[in-house]
């Protein structure tokens, strides 16, 4: 059921089962490919425009944006004052090569777990969990603070998924919650009214967990998060689309990030060797 292939440059662990497929690469852990017997495209989005080339982060799947999430200097204090030095705009885990610990199978599941420890300050260890199975995937991420002191971090599952018309996609499950656009100067708060729909560029940081239905022309992902506060909603639309890496022009048009996140003011604090656990999970109707 397991076995280890190459795409390109990078290598990847596949799963072949009777009742579904997966595709992890080893650089950032990253989930490219999910399917099941009764929904055999992929789950997730991938740009064609990818090169699989090592130290470019893949654009789509589900990149694991750690141990910061987003632009380093848009964290709160507490993240900032716990690296000595900025970290890159989504951290460093996405460019890493993740090493394989061990794959089960149990009952009608696989399981697959992948761990990142680099040297790099503060000591940070991270482990995903991936589950898979012919209802859907789960995606757990455990961060542990080795160090003797508190650390605060933030974090997100940035999952792209796909659709064919952007135009007749919707994301329901955030009416009334409020977010932060950051396309605006100030980066000002708003309340959602209704389903989020998009016509432009889109990049929101809404302050619930991503417990949500999104719903394309061709299906409807249903979404449960836990020990996650803050969801960001990306679609880049056109002008940011072109200066994109890894990205076609029009594939705005196909995708929609919804990230199960710690970010902002749900930043996590680790007090002295504790961890956290960010767990996505997702099936389809
Ligand atoms: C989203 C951010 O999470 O990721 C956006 O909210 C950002 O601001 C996007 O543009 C893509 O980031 P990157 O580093 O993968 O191009």
């Amino acid at each position: 059921m397991f076995s280890i292939i190459q795409i390109n440059q990078l290598e990847a662990l596949a799963i072949d089962s009777a009742e579904f497929k997966a595709i992890i690469l080893l650089q950032g852990a990253q989930l490219v490919e999910f399917s099941t017997t009764d929904h055999p495209n992929n789950w997730l989005f991938v740009s064609e425009a990818n090169e699989f080339a090592l130290g470019k982060p893949i654009r789509g799947g589900i990149p694991i944006c750690w141990p910061v999430f987003g632009a380093f200097d848009k964290n709160s204090e507490a993240v900032k004052a716990s690296f000595p030095e900025p970290l890159g705009q989504h951290g460093y885990a996405r460019s890493e090569i993740w090493s394989l610990k061990s794959t089960e199978t149990e009952q009608n599941s696989a399981i697959a777990c992948f761990e990142l420890n680099t040297n790099n300050k503060p000591h940070l260890s991270a482990t995903v969990i991936f589950r898979f199975s012919s209802e859907g995937y789960s995606i757990e991420l455990v961060t542990q603070n080795n160090e003797a002191h508190s650390i605060s971090m933030s974090q997100a599952l940035h999952s792209y998924f796909p659709t064919s018309d952007i135009d007749n996609t919707a994301v329901s499950g955030f009416d009334i919650v409020e977010y932060i656009d950051t396309l605006t100067a100030n980066w000002e708060s708003k309340t959602q009214q209704g389903d989020i729909l998009f016509s432009g560029e889109t990049d929101r940081i809404y302050q619930a967990g991503s417990n949500c239905d999104i719903k394309t022309p061709e299906a409807v992902f249903t979404l449960s998060a836990d020990n996650s506060n803050s969801t960001v909603v990306w679609n880049p639309w056109i002008e940011k689309s072109k200066g994109l890496s890894q990205f076609n022009d029009e594939d705005y048009r196909k995708m929609l990030c919804v990230e199960t996140a710690n970010a902002l003011d749900d930043a996590i604090m680790l007090a002295p060797k504790a961890s956290h656990s960010l767990k996505l999970s997702c099936k389809r109707g």
